[in-house]
């Protein structure tokens, strides 16, 4: 079933652009992913057959491998699971099935902790401008889309509205604390570097991620690491650059696995005057629908290793 929005009786917390956030108590939140798609920041008024269920089942799929190595919200992904648990959910089953996560509830650190293993999109337009990233010096001579010799940290704030703005881990320190940022970071590498290793693997490279944080609102006063966990959505091509290892080649901007076929045509729309680049966006042909389901259930399936049961859906 398709899905751009839901409307489940409990208290809607907030609608991202591609996620609707419900309050279910104190303890917990329920995350669905609908099928929404957004480009360039604008959401497109389609939605993309499987999207949402493919980003809360590839988040899941991590989070089962991240057991026991990183701290995490994840309470079930199970649309079953879900429903037995908050069964005023049934008359929705249909429309969740697969998108929905149950998770701790945390305080979000209020911080996008963004880290690149390859020099890309916004941090190859500063470095190729200034030879800096969020104002840090770099090595010289790296070439566009090229392996960074160790994965960089670089975070962002999370904006309310627009754009999030890079800033520099010292003013993170001032934005959260000294202890918070050492742990975030080191929780960052940590994920991506496990993430990293399993995708190349499996023929994909993550070459940079955004991770969100939250604390456990019952910790104490003083920052204690062991109230971290990991919250939101974790290594998907929503949340990251997922690029064909075969196709790989630095010196030049690589396509994208996922909204490549959505970029291009939007792309076309610019160049051809039809499309300003703001909302509304275009309408997008079907085949274009069509091409960029088929690209998020293939990153599913070779990521996994196993189709995403689509008979399941209705
Ligand atoms: N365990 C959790 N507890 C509380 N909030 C969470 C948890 N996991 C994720 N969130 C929050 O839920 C929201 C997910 O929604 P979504 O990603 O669609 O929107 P967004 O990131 O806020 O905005 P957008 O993606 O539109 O820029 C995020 O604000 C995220 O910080
Ligand atoms: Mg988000």
């Amino acid at each position: 079933m398709l899905v751009a929005a839901t409307e489940l009786p409990l208290p809607l917390l907030r609608r991202g652009k591609v996620r609707d956030v419900y309050s279910v108590d104190a303890d917990r939140v329920l995350l669905v992913a609908t099928d929404r798609v957004s480009a360039f920041d604008v959401v497109m008024r389609e939605t993309i057959p499987f999207k949402g269920a493919v980003l809360t089942q590839i988040t899941a799929w991590w989070l089962g491998q991240l057991e026991g190595r990183v701290r995490h919200h994840m309470i079930s992904a199970s649309t079953s699971e879900i429903i037995a648990e908050i069964p005023a959910l049934a008359p929705h089953a249909g429309e969740l099935r697969d998108r929905v996560m149950l998770s701790k509830r945390a305080e979000v650190f209020p911080i996008e902790c963004v880290i690149r293993g390859y020099i890309s999109g916004s941090a190859w337009k500063e470095y190729a401008a200034k030879g800096t990233l969020a104002g840090e010096k770099l090595e010289p001579g790296l070439r566009e889309s090229e392996r960074l010799p160790m994965p960089l940290f670089s975070p962002a704030t999370k904006a309310e509205a627009g754009h999030d703005e890079n800033i520099t881990v010292a003013q993170m320190r001032g934005i959260i604390g000294d202890e918070q940022t050492a742990e975030l970071e080191r929780l960052t590498r940590a994920v991506y570097e496990y993430g990293l290793d399993v995708a190349r693997g499996r023929g994909i490279i993550i070459a940079d991620t955004k991770l969100e944080f939250g604390y456990d609102p019952d910790a104490t006063e003083k920052f204690d690491p062991s109230a971290v966990i990991l919250v939101d959505e974790v290594l998907t091509p929503d949340s990251s650059r997922f690029w064909p290892a075969a196709s790989f080649e630095p010196g030049r901007p690589q396509s994208s696995f996922d909204k490549q076929p959505l970029r291009d045509y939007l792309d076309a729309q610019r160049r051809t005057g039809n499309w300003n680049g703001e909302s509304p966006p275009p309408r997008l042909p079907e085949e274009v629908v069509r091409a960029t389901s088929d690209r998020y259930l293939e990153i599913f399936r070779l990521l996994t290793g196993t189709p995403l049961h689509t008979g399941s859906f209705d």
